[in-house]
């Protein structure tokens, strides 16, 4: 059966994971922290916008006892592209003491979680680790220690499950890879 592609503006997407895929992994996720953080009341860390998707359905996974916040970092990029990390809203929960799971929906240049992590570790949790839907390690930049990754996928664009491209495409229950140009 020939499967669906999407057009976005300019570009063209194949499907590449689908929805069960997707969740048989997230599933997987939630029981090896189930078993991990059991007793521990984790405070999960979401990274809004792209991660949204992948935190709901992982959170909703979960049994044990744990807290979820979110918060928005944006790349600012001035007329220099210095392509500096900056936070649109920030951590509005004290963190010492608390064992700390950042989720992201994807690792690409790892800039982000470069610049983010640092700031979590000055506020001294009792641990920190970082969970990924995504991870492209061709792409890699900025070195970024994964504790728990879904995928490992190729280095090319990817669309749907709360990532987008140019804003649109985060409402795609699967996840579609750029179609290479011929
Ligand atoms: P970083 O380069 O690891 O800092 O990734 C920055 C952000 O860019 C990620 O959190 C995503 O929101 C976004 N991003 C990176 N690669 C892709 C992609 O293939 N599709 C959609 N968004 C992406
Ligand atoms: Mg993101």
């Amino acid at each position: 059966m020939q499967q669906k592609e999407i057009t976005l503006f300019d570009k063209t997407f194949e499907p590449y994971l689908t929805e069960s895929e997707i969740l048989e992994k997230i599933k997987q996720l939630a029981a090896e922290l189930d078993s991990f953080y059991s007793g521990k009341k984790p405070l999960f860390i979401a990274i809004l916008n792209g991660s949204f998707m992948f935190a709901a359905d992982l959170f909703k996974q979960l049994t044990i006892e744990a807290e979820i916040c979110f918060i928005k970092l944006a790349s600012y990029k001035g007329t220099k592209s210095t392509g500096h990390v900056i936070t649109a809203i920030g951590l509005d929960t004290d963190i010492t003491n608390r064992h700390i799971i950042i989720l992201e929906d994807i690792i690409d240049t790892g800039k982000t979680l470069h610049e983010f992590l640092p700031q979590v570790h000055n506020q001294q949790p009792a641990s920190l680790k970082v969970a990924v839907l995504l991870h492209k390690p061709e792409a890699k930049k900025f070195d970024v220690p994964i504790d728990y990754c879904c995928f490992t996928i190729p280095n090319r664009f990817v669309l749907g499950y709360g990532l987008d491209y140019d804003g649109y495409g985060r409402n795609l229950k699967e996840i579609y890879q750029l179609k290479p140009t011929e």
